[in-house]
C-alpha cells in the first residue's frame, strides 16, 4: 500500500518521541469512555440459528453470492473473547448493536420474541458488566427484517416506523434496566444513500428519480424521533438512561477558502450529508433551508407535482426536535468542495467525483482531497484528524448544541496480508493523533466530550467489502474455525492512550 512520507517519517521515530514532538500533552476526565464499536452483523455470525430471522443484509450478501457475514467472527458463540479484549485494552466501555431478526425472527412483536435472541444479548451485556465495561447499544446498524422488506418495502412505507418502535421498546424492556446509553440509528445517510441511493446495499435500490433516498430518510428520522419520544415517556424515569443518534460526520471543507463558492459548496454538503439527519433532531426540527430551496428549485425544473423531498408536517416538527441526549459522531475522514460544471468524473489527483452519485441534487459542485492527506487502504478515507475538533465547533456552533459529545466511531483499515501483519504503526499514528485532537478539544475548546470508540474491535465484515478491509485492533483469523483474535501492535498503543486518559506529560 502506498503509505505517504508522512507515514514514512513517522514509522523512523519511536512512539514515545512521535509523542513528544507532535502532541498536545493533556487528559480527558476520569470516566470518560475509551472503548471500541462493532457491528452486529459485522461479528455475530450464526445468521440462522437458534431462531434468527433473515436481516436485510443476510439476503443482499447471498443475493450477491457472499457469504463471509454467515459466519463473520462468530461473536455469538465468542462473545466472552469480546469482553476479554476489552479488559486486555483496559478500556471501560463498548459500543455494539442489536440484530432486530435475532430479537424479533420477522421484525414484528405480533410474530414473536425470539427468547435465544434476548439470552445472548443479556449474556453479553452480563459479562461486560462483571468485568466493569459499559455497554453502548445501537439498535440499528443496518441489519433491518428482510421480511419487512418483503412485507411493505422497509423504509419506504412509514408502517416501519411502528415496528421499529416496537422492537425498540422490547429492548429498552429487556435490558434497560442495564444499558444506559442508546442509540437508534447508526449512520443514516450511509444505509439510506447506500440502500435507497446507490445500489450498494439492501434492498440495492438505484434511485435514478431522487426520490426514494428521500422518502426513506424521511421514515428514518420519524423512527427514530418515535423511538426517542417511547424511551422518554415509558423508560426514562425508572431506568435513567439516555438515548441519542450517531450520525457520520464526513468533514467538508472548501478547496479554495477565498472562493465564495467553494464556501458554499463545503456548507451545502454539510446540510446535505450531516444537517439532512441532524437538523431535524439537533436543529429546529426540520430540513435544512438551503436543501429544502434546492431541491424544491430542481423538483419544478424537472416537472415535479411537488418537491421530491417530503415535507415534515408543523407537528412533526415539534416531535423531532430535541430528541437526543447526547451527540453521536462517527469522523474518520474529510473532502475538499469546489464549484465545477466540468462533466469529467475524475480529477488530476485521481479522485473520483464521489459527490456526484453520494450527494447528487449538490449539482455544479465536485469533491476532491488533499493529495498530501496520509491514506489507509479504503479509498473513501483519508487520514484528517484536525477535522475532529473543527466538526465539534461547527456542530457546537450550528446546533447551539453543548453535547456531551462522543466520537462513536473511528479508524482505519489495511488489506489482508498474507502471512498477517501485525505491526500496524499507520494505525498506532491514527489512533494518537485522532485522539489527541479530542484531548484538545476538550482542554483547549472546553468541550464537554465523553467518549472515544475505536473502529474496531476485530477485523470483521465489512459490508460490501467482506473480508478485505481490515480496521480491526486485534487480527482475525478466518481460516480458524475459532476465529482466533490476535492483537496487532496497535492494541499496546490504544490500551496505553486508554489507561492513561490520553496525553499525560
Ligand atoms: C461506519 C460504519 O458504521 C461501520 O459499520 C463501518 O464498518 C465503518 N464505517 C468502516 O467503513
Amino acid at each position: 500500500q502506498s503509505c505517504s512520507s508522512y507515514w514514512a517519517s513517522v514509522q523512523s521515530e519511536s512512539i514515545a518521541d512521535i509523542t513528544r514532538h507532535m502532541f498536545w500533552p493533556g487528559t480527558v476526565p476520569d470516566g470518560y469512555f475509551w472503548a471500541t464499536a462493532t457491528a452486529s452483523y459485522q461479528i455475530e455470525g450464526a445468521w440462522n440459528r437458534n431462531g434468527k430471522g433473515e436481516s436485510m443484509w443476510d439476503h443482499y450478501a447471498h443475493m450477491l453470492g457472499a457469504y463471509e457475514g454467515d459466519e463473520a467472527c462468530k461473536s455469538y458463540d465468542y462473545y466472552a473473547r469480546d469482553v476479554e479484549m476489552h479488559e486486555e485494552m483496559g478500556l471501560n466501555s463498548y459500543r455494539f448493536s442489536i440484530s432486530w431478526t435475532r430479537i424479533l425472527p420477522d421484525g414484528t412483536v405480533a410474530g414473536g420474541i425470539n427468547q435465544d435472541g434476548i439470552d445472548y444479548y443479556n449474556n453479553l451485556i452480563n459479562e461486560l458488566l462483571s468485568k466493569g465495561i459499559i455497554p453502548y447499544i445501537s439498535l440499528y446498524h443496518w441489519d433491518g427484517p428482510q421480511a419487512l422488506q418483503e412485507k411493505y418495502g422497509a423504509w419506504l412505507n412509514e408502517a416501519i416506523i411502528e415496528d421499529f418502535n416496537n422492537y425498540a421498546r422490547v429492548c429498552f424492556q429487556a435490558f434497560g434496566d442495564r444499558v444506559k446509553h442508546w442509540v437508534t440509528f447508526n449512520e443514516p445517510w450511509s444505509f439510506v444513500m447506500g440502500g435507497y441511493g446507490l445500489a450498494g446495499a439492501p434492498p440495492g435500490i438505484w434511485d435514478h428519480n431522487k426520490t426514494e433516498m428521500y422518502k426513506a430518510a424521511h421514515n428514518v428520522i420519524r423512527a427514530h424521533a418515535r423511538a426517542y419520544h417511547t424511551y422518554d415517556e415509558e423508560f426514562r424515569a425508572e431506568q435513567q438512561g439516555a438515548c441519542g443518534i450517531v450520525i457520520g460526520a464526513l468533514w467538508s471543507e472548501p478547496r479554495d477558502p477565498n472562493n465564495p463558492q467553494d464556501v458554499l459548496g463545503a456548507q451545502l454538503y454539510r446540510d446535505f450529508v450531516m444537517g439532512w439527519f441532524a437538523d431535524p433532531i439537533y436543529g429546529d426540527g426540520n430540513y435544512p433551508q438551503r436543501m429544502r430551496d434546492i431541491i424544491a428549485g430542481f423538483s419544478q425544473e424537472e416537472g415535479w407535482p411537488q418537491s421530491r423531498l417530503p415535507a415534515f408536517t408543523e407537528e412533526e416538527i415539534q416531535y423531532n426536535r430535541g430528541t437526543a441526549d447526547f451527540v453521536g459522531l462517527n469522523q474518520y475522514s474529510a473532502r475538499l468542495i469546489y464549484a465545477s460544471d466540468d462533466p469529467g468524473m475524475v480529477d488530476e489527483n485521481g479522485w473520483f467525483n464521489w459527490l456526484a452519485l453520494m450527494v447528487p441534487d449538490m449539482k455544479g459542485y465536485k469533491e476532491t482531497v488533499d493529495p498530501t492527506w496520509p491514506k489507509g487502504k479504503m479509498i473513501f478515507l483519508r487520514v484528517t484528524p484536525w477535522a475532529v475538533r473543527k466538526q465539534l465547533d461547527y456542530f457546537r456552533r450550528t446546533y447551539q448544541n453543548d453535547g456531551p459529545f462522543y466520537l462513536t466511531e473511528s479508524g482505519i483499515s489495511e488489506a489482508p496480508f498474507e502471512p498477517p501483519k501485525f505491526d500496524d504503526v499507520w494505525r498506532e499514528c491514527y489512533y494518537m493523533l485522532y485522539t489527541n485532537e479530542i484531548v484538545k478539544a476538550i482542554e483547549l475548546d472546553g468541550v464537554d466530550h465523553q467518549g472515544f470508540f475505536a473502529w474496531t474491535l476485530m477485523d470483521n465484515v465489512e459490508w460490501g467489502s467482506g473480508l478485505h478491509e481490515r480496521f480491526g485492533l486485534y487480527y482475525t483469523n478466518f481460516s480458524d474455525p475459532a476465529r482466533t483474535r490476535i492483537p496487532k501492535d496497535s492494541v499496546a498503543t490504544y490500551r496505553e492512550i486508554a489507561t492513561s486518559n490520553g496525553f499525560p506529560l
